[in-house]
This record gives C-alpha cells, structure tokens and sequence, in this order.
C-alpha cells in the first residue's frame, strides 16, 4: 500500500469542484488554506486541509516553504508530429504571415509531409520529450490532437501514438481528432471534408472529440458545422478552432453546436462573448500563440468573463504558431496580456481545463486523484510573475511522485 502525508504546506490551492466549468464571477473564487496537510492512499486523496494529527503514512513529504496545487491540465496541445518549422521564424519577422505561409504550402503543410514521413516509433520518441517536459512543469493531464496526416493512414498514426504516450507515461490524456485541419495540396476542400467526415466512424474508437480548423482560406462556417453535426449524430463531442484571426463567427457556431470547447477566440464577436455566457462551452484562450504569432490583439478573456462565460488556458503546443510544453508561461503571458486574475488563472489550469477536455481532474477534493504540484513559490500569485522558469518542486501523479 502506497500512502503518503504531505505535510507543512504553506498554502493549499482548491479550485472549487463542480458539475460544470466556473463561470463568470465564480471564476475568480479560489480556496486557498494555509499552514496545509494532504494525506493520500493508494491514488487518492483521503485529507485535505488544517494540518492534523490523525493520520499515520508510511512516507512523509516535507513541504515547507512550499504551496501546494492540483496537478496543471493542458486542454490543447498538437503534441504528436514530425519536423520542426524554425525557418518560418525568419519569414515571419519579415512580415510573410502564418496564413500566407500556409496558402504557399507551408505551415501546417509542412508538418504533415514530415509526420507522413515518420514511422510510428518517431512520432513516439519525439513526442515524449515533450510530454516528459510537461510532466516536469506540473501538468498531468494533455489533450492531444491528430491533424498532421491528413489521410486515414496518417492521422491513425498519429492518434495510435497519441494512445500510446497515454499507456506508457504517468499522465491522463484525450484525444482529439484534427482530421480537417488543413486542405491537402491540389485538393478540393468540400471532396476532403467529405473524406475526413466519412472517417469519423472509424475514428471514434480512437479519439474523445472532433475538431476542426474554421478559418479565412481554411475551413468555412458552413463547412464546420456539416462536420460538427455529423460528428454529433454520430455521439462524438465537438470542439473547434475558431476565430483565431478572422472573425468569422466561429464562437456562435461552437455554442450552436454544443462544442465541449471553442479555442483560439481572439477574433470572437462581441454577441458570440454574449452567448457564451448562456452556455457550458469553455472558451479555451491560447495567448502563447498570439504572443508567438507576433500580434498585439489578444483574445478578450475580460469580456468573456464579464459575460459570465467559462474561460481556460492552454499552451496550444504545437510547431509552427506556439513553440512552447510550458504551461507556467502561458500563465505570466494570461495575466500580461489578457488581465486575467490569479485565482481566474489558476482555476483556467485546472477545473476550468478539465471541463474543456470532460475529465474528472483539476481539483483535490477527498477521493479525487492525487494528481498534486508542490511548488517552490511563496504564495500562488508569484507563478504568472516570476515567468519563464519552473517553479513545480515535485509532482505526484496518482499517489507517485514521478518528479523531484
Ligand atoms: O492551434 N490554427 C491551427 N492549428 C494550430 C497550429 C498548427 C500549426 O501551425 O502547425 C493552432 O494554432
Ligand atoms: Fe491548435
């Protein structure tokens, strides 16, 4: 039996756990007991709160010093791809922007000729280093999306690897299917729709959700949503990349279609802000893409709060728009850029980012996993300020500590 007291904890973090994702006001609540203990057995949390003497463990954290949270969850990421895009860095400080480059059979079009050309163990290997990064920063829950293969064959792969990290690695993930995410060179773009809405079937036995690219010379509203309601018909939740830099109503179109999540949202419109307060849709913001893209426009998470709408944060890893495993940063870039609270941060991390994805993470009530971050960091407003290094100390993922 594996149990472990977790004492000495300066402060504790308890993001509130509820049926839906935090929304508007609520967001900005955050639990915080100070002078903390948390007692766990086997995976679980059986404690948590004022230290107490009632509990007896075979291991003994010290944690002085220290405060204590819910492991991260990362709602977003394209982990899972071969190649790298450095070259377009240089393209784009000379003003040839990332839609441009995609247009010209770059970008995302790129990735997919390397991913083709990577065995399955390639994708693997690669894609591990950047999980264990994350592991190492404090996140144990990732979302993984496909989106680089473009065919059957491809996006298989890469779901197939993205199913593997989840057996072989310490860390709960979802899967999502990207199929749509970009037009194959030469082909037209309703005949490929109709290919990656005829896989959905298929891919259902290997991904949690659908997703789709709805953007200016990409996906149109009228394209994304045949997609989302087949995928609906077919009983697959949907998310959707939206409004990422042309304002095309993507963010109406998710809440029509009871998408899980609508991502990107820097172009949302004002009433699609409106709406989303009226909804259980979670707005995932990716601020490190827009700070990576070089643009000043950030997503309006103010208004979207103030609309009483539910708002996460993810890295959006991927390699060409967000070079970035590291969600802390994303954090400091959230309060920057988006004039997000802390306690609003915080609860975007975890709660919030696990409602985004449907997984039962991001709080530490008593039964709840022991998917906890000592951090080495005064109190929790000092993460988003002391930015760009690691400040998670240890992480345990279920009850084992798979980093100190
Ligand atoms: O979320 N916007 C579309 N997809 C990714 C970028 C993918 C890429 O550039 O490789 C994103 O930013
Ligand atoms: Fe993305």
């Amino acid at each position: 039996m594996n149990d472990i007291i977790i004492k000495n904890i300066k402060s504790l973090l308890l993001p509130k756990k509820s049926a839906g994702p935090l929304k508007g006001k609520e967001m900005d609540e955050l639990e915080i007991i100070d002078q903390a203990m948390i007692v766990i057995k086997d995976d679980k949390v059986v404690y948590r709160g004022a230290e107490t003497d009632d509990y007896q463990a075979s291991e003994t954290i010290d944690a002085s010093g220290m405060i204590a949270s819910p492991a991260l969850v990362d709602p977003h990421t394209h982990v899972v791809h071969g190649g790298s895009r450095e070259h377009e860095m240089a393209l784009k400080r000379q003003g040839v922007d990332y839609l441009t480059i995609l247009e010209q059979g770059g970008g995302i079009l790129n990735t997919v000729e390397q991913t083709k050309k990577a065995t399955h163990q390639e994708l693997f290997d690669k894609a591990s280093k950047n999980i264990i990064r994350m592991i190492q920063y404090g996140v144990l829950t990732v979302e993984s999306k496909s989106g680089y293969g473009l065919d059957r064959e491809n996006e298989l792969k890469q779901l197939e690897v993205s199913r593997e990290i989840a057996e072989k690695f310490p860390l709960t993930m979802r899967h999502t299917f990207l199929g749509p995410h970009a037009i194959p060179k030469g082909a037209n773009s309703d005949a490929f729709l109709d290919e990656m809405i005829d896989l959905l079937d298929e891919v259902k036995d290997y991904a949690d959700f659908a997703d789709i690219f709805c953007e200016t010379g990409v996906f149109t509203i009228d394209q994304s949503r045949k997609y989302m309601e087949t995928a609906n018909e077919k009983g697959m939740r949907v998310k959707i990349h939206a409004d990422e830099i042309d304002p095309l109503g993507g963010l109406e179109l998710a809440i029509e279609q009871n998408a899980i999540s609508a991502d990107h949202l820097v172009a949302a419109s004002d009433e699609g802000k409106r709406q989303l307060g009226n909804s259980d849709t979670v707005a995932v913001l990716l601020p490190g893409t827009t700070f990576y893209l070089g643009k000043e426009e950030y997503a309006d998470a103010r208004g979207m709060i103030e609309n009483g709408g539910a708002v996460s944060l993810a890295t959006d890893y991927n390699p060409g728009s967000c070079v970035t495993d590291n969600l802390q940063m994303i954090m400091a870039i959230a309060s920057l850029k988006l004039k997000m609270t802390p306690n609003e941060i915080w609860n975007a991390v975890t709660v919030n980012a696990a409602h985004a994805i449907d997984v039962d993470k991001g709080t530490l009530e008593v039964g709840d996993d022991a998917d906890i971050v000592l951090w080495d960091a005064p109190n929790h407003e000092y993460i988003p300020y002391h930015y760009g290094v690691n400040h998670a100390r240890t992480v345990l993922a279920k009850g084992q500590v798979v980093y100190r």
